[in-house]
């Protein structure tokens, strides 16, 4: 299964990758997680991320591209992925048809969830993720059984710097500008299913499965 998820900021992408790539067994790649992973360790790419990271712009197509063509070398992609917020731009998903080419791969379908702005808002103030582990929870919607801890590994939960309500509309701004147009460009291949992300995790969990599971139309 070679899948990639687009959406704005905190429609989901995140929770429902790490569930899908769970119940599929394949390897869920986010370009957010690794770019906060070089910003954590203070790499060469993580010191250039981070401003643009912090403004909630995106970080530029040759940083992006170049990441992901190196996470896709490892053995792990070889049962298949699950893109989470990669491709953003066109360029991105031409430099992405490119690779997927040279491995003699195709893509299977691309997701994308939709939700009102106000509903992102709210999910996004009252996420909390792990450090450690990765894990996402919210505090009223998917609260962690182990309180202020995760459950998987014990770590303290944190708050994402790029959370705060104005940095969240400007990522917004920039998903309508620069990403939106992903649908059209994946439409026009066939590959586009749109999926109401605004209902429950458990709903749209259900839903994502029945897409995958339909036939590609025509
Ligand atoms: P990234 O980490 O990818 O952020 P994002 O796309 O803005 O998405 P989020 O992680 O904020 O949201 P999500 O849709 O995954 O929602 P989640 O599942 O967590 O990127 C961060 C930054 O890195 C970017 O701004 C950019 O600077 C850079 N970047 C990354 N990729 C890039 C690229 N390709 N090119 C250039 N720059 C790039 O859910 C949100 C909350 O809601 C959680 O608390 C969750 O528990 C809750 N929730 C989820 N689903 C539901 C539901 N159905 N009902 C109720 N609550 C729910």
């Amino acid at each position: 299964m070679r899948v990639v998820f687009v959406g704005p900021p905190g429609v989901g992408k995140g929770t429902q990758a790490q569930r899908l790539a769970e119940r599929r067994g394949v390897v869920k790649i986010s370009t957010g997680d690794v770019l906060r992973e070089a910003v954590r360790l203070g790499t060469p790419l993580g010191v250039r991320a981070k401003s643009f990271m912090d403004a909630g712009s995106l970080v530029p197509d040759e940083l992006v591209i170049g990441m992901l063509a190196e996470r896709l070398k490892a053995d792990d992609t070889r049962r298949g992925y699950l893109l989470d917020g990669f491709p953003r731009t066109i360029a991105q998903a031409e430099a992405l048809g490119a690779m997927l080419d040279a491995r003699g791969e195709a893509l299977d379908r691309v997701i994308a969830f939709e939700a009102d702005p106000e509903v992102i808002v709210d999910r996004l103030s009252g996420r909390r993720g792990c450090p450690r582990c990765g894990k996402v929870y919210h505090v009223r919607y998917d609260p962690s059984p182990a309180g202020a801890r995760c459950s998987a590994c014990g770590a303290d939960l944190v708050q994402r710097d790029d959370d705060r309500e104005s940095t969240v509309r400007r990522r917004l701004t920039v998903y309508q500008a620069e990403t939106a147009p992903l649908l059209a460009y994946y439409r026009e291949r066939g590959l586009l299913a749109q999926i109401d992300g605004s209902a429950p995790i458990e709903d749209v969990a259900v839903r994502l499965d029945e897409v995958l599971s339909a036939p590609r139309p025509v």
